[in-house]
């Protein structure tokens, strides 16, 4: 189980509280964070990169809850953001700009505009077209913005889903290696851009180190290239996708991570930036649901939450492993492979199937582990139901971040045409 979560006196714990009267206050379905969590994984991180001038920018995507992203800012944390949406949330939190780097194949001009006034760290630009659209807004706005390109350095990395594999040579990310000297030549021509750096990102949910050196040892590479041609980086950026151990397996220690790294680094005179989302928020969040009815049907034994997958979309789009425990532990209690499945019409809507567990009865609450990253972020309203509230827990206090949605949120902004 994640660290900060354990069974005391036969019920669980979210840091001091147990997780039953979070959802006696708060209702389910709900998420529940462990801020020690957050700063002890942020912490460790961080440390084992000690030896290099770096910057953690925390991935917005994997939790962008506003409490969340103020606690990383206050522990010195950038953000890496993919749209104007995640920079409004980062500079909201006070995440200070000259530590947001701007990710993602897709940035409009509205989105360049709003960063470049925001005067951010950096742009990791992804296609010639993405840096001449830059160059010409920069110009406009009499700014120069700070270029990263994002090379896709062919690298098949060891990724649970193909979803999540980006390094290989033909997914939309980054840059081809062989076009980048060209593309680093036109961004020092072109006014309105200043190449400043280079990055990769090559998928998430890694476990190994291995893919990392080769990834970085593809950057000093062409680092190397430019510098003979006079044109000198400053920073590295080796993206994000530091695995967590969703099973019982152990989490891969970031000093794994760390010495694949620093020894290439450290003489460089290269800044590192990093980019973990899932390494930082992951363990530290619970989606509490409880338990509707169950159901023995074809032979099967269906535990029905009121959680479904607008809630928690990972296991039906990555068929992704979460760990499901009991809020409080019953004695004597029957095992059973038992499917745990939502409410929603679809028969993709599953939490975990297929799972040997105690089989639980109606009313009682269930714990969905490791859900602190990409679980509410990737929540929807899909079935017209209210996304959950999030709650913030600190030793034995637990704070409401994020209000249940209601049904009038469901509806707002839409116009009912019909009226009269
Ligand atoms: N940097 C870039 C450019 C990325 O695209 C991502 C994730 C990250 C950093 C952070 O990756 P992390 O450290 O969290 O692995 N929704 C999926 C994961 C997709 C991640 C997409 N990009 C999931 O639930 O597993």
């Amino acid at each position: 189980m994640p660290t900060n979560f354990a069974y005391r006196e036969g019920r669980l714990h979210c840091e001091g509280v147990a997780v039953e009267s979070l959802v006696a206050e708060h209702g389910t379905p709900l998420y529940a964070y462990s801020r020690r969590s957050i700063v002890d994984r942020l912490g460790a991180l961080d440390r084992a990169f000690e030896p290099l001038d770096r910057l953690i920018a925390y991935s917005v995507k994997a939790n962008g809850n506003l409490s969340i992203l103020r606690l990383l800012a206050g522990e010195g944390c950038g953000a890496d953001i993919v749209s104007g949406g995640e920079l409004y949330r980062a500079l909201k939190a006070g995440v200070r700009p000259d530590r947001i780097v701007f990710s993602g194949v897709g940035k409009t001009a509205t989105e360049l505009d709003a960063a470049l006034n925001a005067g951010i760290l950096c742009f990791n630009v992804e296609s010639e077209g993405e840096l001449r659209l830059l160059a010409e807004r920069g110009r406009k706005l009499g700014r120069t913005a700070p270029v990263s390109l994002r090379i896709n350095p062919d690298i098949e990395s060891p990724t649970p889903h193909a979803y999540t594999r980006t390094g290989h040579r033909a997914t939309k990310f980054g840059i081809p290696s062989e076009d980048a000297p060209a593309l680093y030549r036109l961004a020092s021509e072109l006014d309105g851009v200043d190449p400043v750096g280079i990055d990769a990102h090559i998928g998430s949910q890694i476990v190994e180190p291995g893919p990392y050196r080769q990834s970085l040892l593809h950057l000093l590479d062409l680092v190397e290239g430019l510098r003979r041609q006079g044109i000198e980086l400053r920073t590295l950026d080796l993206g994000g996708g530091f695995g967590v151990a969703y099973d019982a397996e152990s989490d891969p220690e970031p000093s794994a991570f760390a010495d694949a790294v620093v020894p290439h680094l450290v003489t460089s005179g290269l800044r590192l930036i990093l980019e973990p989302g899932r390494y930082v928020v992951g363990h530290a969040g619970v989606l509490l649901t409880r338990v509707l009815y169950v159901k023995r049907s074809g032979g099967k034994i269906f535990v029905i939450t009121d959680a479904g997958m607008n809630d928690l979309l990972r296991p039906s789009h990555y068929s992704s492993y979460h760990r499901v425990d009991p809020a409080r532990r019953v004695e004597g209690r029957g095992s059973g492979r038992v499917d745990v499945v939502g409410p929603i019409c679809e028969s993709g809507d599953f939490l975990a199937l297929d799972r040997e567990m105690p089989v639980p009865e109606p009313g009682e609450v269930l714990a969905i582990h490791t859900t602190g990253a990409y679980g509410f972020s990737m929540a929807s309203t899909y079935n017209a139901r209210p996304r959950p509230a999030e709650v913030l827990v600190e030793g034995d206090r637990a704070r409401l971040i994020r209000r249940r949605e209601d049904y009038e949120d469901l509806v707002r902004g839409e116009e009912d045409l019909l009226i009269e």
